[in-house]
């Protein structure tokens, strides 16, 4: 400050000015960071009957679903009706165009040859049911969880994501493995498939693929289809809605996975999410196939945004990786 601002009125005025405009920043500054507070606050909140034996149950944790609406149905049966809407929803996944009547027929037949859903273990007073989910960021390498992986009640593993090599950071079981049939692997007889159909085809292709009365022509995998599960088509719409606020074409596959976990879990460990420095979604057994791939049609960085909000709400646990 020279002695001549300092001296005449209009510059005084300009650093008065300043000085409101700096206090008035401090002001927003503060009330962001206590409202952002009182945000996280309303999700916490002491439990006084306990669904379940955790410290916390995410099945009954009603401000989590006043703040996420009622938790939708995750699994598709022969029992659900999809409304003509939630349909028109689903199909917009797809390239081609279906009409109601074919996805109709398409899913009558694949509940001719899988009636029911695999049973899961039913919400308990005294059971703590307890998932890890294992995405397949490369962050994970070198991170020592396997461990606390396998610890866990249910090990849930997607895509082509493997542990035969990675057993120090990724564990040794896998109690489900989520698939569609562009990233099919074999599963042992006790891992239960957990099938997320995108596409009417994917309907007629389990359906085929697991009869072994099939002529070869078709790709087939080994799984127990008695341990089956089918992702409901609503519950996909529900997560993109309800969680990612309609970011992104729809949600990723590991992301659907994570929430799935909060739906059948009363406590979810979180391991393997998170793109690589450059924004690529790259696996942790092999190197990157493409530079490009960022993180393909999916809202990466939302779902990662909201990962990290669930975990600050103490939701879900997430382990960030190395
Ligand atoms: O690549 P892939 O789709 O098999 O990965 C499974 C899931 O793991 C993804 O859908 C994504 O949610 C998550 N993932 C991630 N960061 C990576 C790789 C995968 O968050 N680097």
């Amino acid at each position: 400050m020279t002695w001549s601002c300092f001296r005449s009125l209009p510059c005084r005025h300009t650093k008065m000015k300043a000085k409101v405009g700096v206090l008035i920043l401090l002001l927003c500054v503060t009330s962001l960071c206590v409202f952002r507070r009182a945000e996280i606050k309303s999700y916490l909140r002491p439990q006084k009957d306990k669904p379940c034996s955790c410290d916390r149950c995410l099945s009954g944790d009603e401000p989590f679903k006043e703040h996420f609406g009622k938790f939708a149905e995750p699994f598709y049966s022969i029992h659900h009706n999809l409304s003509e809407e939630n349909f028109n929803w689903w199909k917009r996944l797809q390239s081609k165009n279906p009409t109601f009547s074919a996805f109709k027929e398409a899913v009558s037949k694949m509940f001719k040859m899988f009636p029911k859903n695999a049973e899961l273990e039913p919400a308990s007073t005294n059971r703590c049911r307890t998932c890890a989910v294992v995405g397949n960021s490369a962050n994970v390498v070198g991170s020592h969880y396997g461990p606390i992986i396998d610890f866990q009640d249910y090990v849930i593993r997607m895509n082509r994501g493997l542990t035969h090599g990675y057993e120090e950071d990724v564990g040794t079981r896998t109690t489900h493995h989520v698939l569609y049939p562009e990233s099919a692997v074999n599963l042992d007889d006790t891992t239960h498939l957990v099938y997320f159909p995108y596409k009417i085809r994917d309907f007629v292709w389990i359906t085929k693929a697991l009869n072994t009365s099939t002529p070869h022509k078709i790709r087939r995998f080994k799984a127990n289809k008695d341990l089956m599960l089918v992702l409901n088509p609503v519950f996909m719409k529900y997560v993109h809605e309800v969680f990612l606020k309609r970011k992104g074409h729809y949600p990723s596959t590991g992301f659907l996975a994570l929430v799935l976990a909060m739906h059948i879990c009363d406590e979810v460990h979180v391991f393997g999410y998170g793109a690589d420095n450059d924004g690529n979604w790259s696996h942790y057994w092999e190197g990157l196939r493409n530079t490009k791939i960022r993180t393909g049609g999916h809202p990466g960085s939302v779902e990662y945004a909201m990962i990290d909000e669930l975990d600050q709400n103490q939701i879900i646990k997430f382990y960030k990786g190395w």
